[in-house]
């Protein structure tokens, strides 16, 4: 048995390969996202259970506002349809679901949803969920130096207090550093993600599409992570 300190705090994935999945199949890219959704409950639960404390995952990101309209409103009715009527089994689990990005330019009817999730599961301890939608890790830099801008401008904050850790307050959701990083279909690119958390993660990008990426893949890179020998910029 792994020491249970040696397990990571955090691990972040973006759930890449959806569309291509779904395309190489004969089926139209929605399909995929569903089944990335079912990859994502399945295997979100596995990870949390294992005594890992947070989970961040790219669910849509700020540009992904660019494709077409048929595309996004299958995935924000999906978004909805899980928010809805999934939030029993997180409720069960005991898992906290959070969400980081931001609101403008969502429907109504998928911030209500959002809302749902987050009551329903607010006082759970076993594990966070943290669902990054409308996300971009610029613009969360950005909104979070806004929100020091105006926490100055308000007396609030002392300039001295300011430092890496004290500024995780001001991003969307003050969760650890990522230890573990994971794209997966095979692209090597961390396009906009969580720039500010993970600046000492260790990366990954097994050569599988996430409707794939089921535990056991999950458990191997696990094993890979262990191996890794990280110093944070020591020797
Ligand atoms: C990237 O694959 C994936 C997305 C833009 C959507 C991710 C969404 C899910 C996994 C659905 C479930 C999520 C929740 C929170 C219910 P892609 O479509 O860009 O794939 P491609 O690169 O092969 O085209």
């Amino acid at each position: 048995m792994k020491d249970v300190n040696l397990l990571p705090n955090h691990v972040a994935i973006i759930m890449d390969g959806n569309g291509r999945w779904a395309m190489e199949r004969g089926y139209n890219r929605s399909r995929g996202h569903l089944e990335g959704s079912k990859t994502l409950e399945k295997l979100g639960i596995y990870i949390l259970n294992k005594g890992i404390k947070v989970l961040s995952v790219f669910a849509f990101s700020t540009e992904n506002f660019k494709r077409d309209p048929n595309e996004v409103n299958y995935l924000m009715n999906l978004f909805i349809e899980m928010f809805t009527k999934k939030y029993k089994i997180f409720k069960k689990e005991n898992i906290k679901v959070v969400f980081s990005g931001r609101t403008k330019n969502l429907r109504p009817d998928v911030l209500q949803a959002i809302d749902k999730m987050r009551e329903e599961t607010k006082n759970n301890t076993r594990g966070i969920l943290n669902i990054c939608l409308n996300y971009g890790g610029q613009e969360e830099l950005i909104d979070a130096s806004k929100k020091i801008a105006m926490a100055y401008k308000e007396g609030t904050l002392d300039l001295n207090e300011l430092n890496k850790e004290s500024f995780y307050k001001y991003l969307y959701q003050d969760l650890p550093p990522i230890d573990l990083l994971i794209r997966t279909s095979g692209e090597y690119r961390i396009s906009n993600f969580m720039l500010y958390q993970m600046a000492y993660s260790e990366m990954f990008f097994p050569n599988i599409y996430f409707p794939d990426f089921k535990e056991v893949e999950f458990d191997q890179i696990l094993d890979e992570f262990y191996k890794r020998n990280r110093r944070f910029g020591g020797n």
